[in-house]
């Protein structure tokens, strides 16, 4: 045990059931860290939240969607019908890694949340090129170039094709915060007609 006799330490009148405190100053170490945690407690909100730092709940989203990638690539190529392109867009984890491509180059046209920019609304149920599930993934890969569309074949695998088609599929029926009138005539049934038994997918929505 250290010695607790230093000259300054000082014994408080309080007493309860024969136990005494003493009334020490904390040492230096210990006040510096006690400063230095308020001071970076100042530059955490700063970076973190307003600034260019990820937040952790970004950086819990980009986690997950890395794991449903890995988790993806094991399950070897995947089809893209129209059951496996529903069951991955009622999969909440493997929705998130078709988010992440989409936020990276689809959100200028079709704005982050879907609702349309220079690209039509993808979350209202109407369709210009879409009738099932397949055309998503067939307008995404080939694009409607002429129109304005690029072809993502240049850029995706089909794995990764299928996964975007699948989180534009889970758009329907969200809100947008801003969104554009509907274009184009088609309206599709619910996706979820289509069925969801899929060979590599899975309906899990753990
Ligand atoms: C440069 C702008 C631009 C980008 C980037 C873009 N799109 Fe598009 N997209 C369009 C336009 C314009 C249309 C409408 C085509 C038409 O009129 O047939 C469209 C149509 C679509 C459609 C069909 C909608 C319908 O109603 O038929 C889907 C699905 C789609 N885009 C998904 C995507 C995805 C996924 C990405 C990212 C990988 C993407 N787009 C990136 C401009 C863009």
């Amino acid at each position: 045990m250290s010695d607790h006799t230093q000259p300054e330490a000082q014994i408080l009148d309080h007493d309860c059931d024969g136990i005494r405190e003493y009334d020490n100053a904390l040492p230096g170490w210990w006040t510096m860290i006690f400063w230095a945690t308020i001071i970076f407690s100042l530059f955490y909100p700063v970076y973190y939240h307003w600034g260019v730092g990820a937040s952790v709940h970004e950086e819990y989203e980009a986690d997950v969607a890395l794991a449903a990638e890995e988790q993806i690539a094991r399950l070897g190529p995947i089809t893209p019908d129209n059951a496996t392109i529903v069951a991955l867009s009622i999969d909440a984890k493997k929705v998130l890694v078709g988010r992440a491509m989409f936020r990276t180059n689809c959100a200028v046209c079709h704005g982050a949340d879907g609702g349309g920019l220079v690209g039509p609304n993808l979350c209202d149920g109407v369709y210009i090129n879409i009738k099932s599930p397949e055309d998503i993934y067939k307008v995404v890969r080939d694009g409607v170039v002429a129109k304005g569309m690029p072809a993502w074949s240049v850029r995706y695998n089909d794995t990764q094709l299928t996964l975007l088609a699948a989180y534009v599929a889970s758009l329907r029926g969200t809100t947008p915060a801003a969104p554009k009138a509907p274009q184009g005539t088609n309206e599709p049934p619910p996706w979820s007609t289509f069925g969801t038994t899929a060979a590599g997918g899975g309906a899990k929505t753990d």
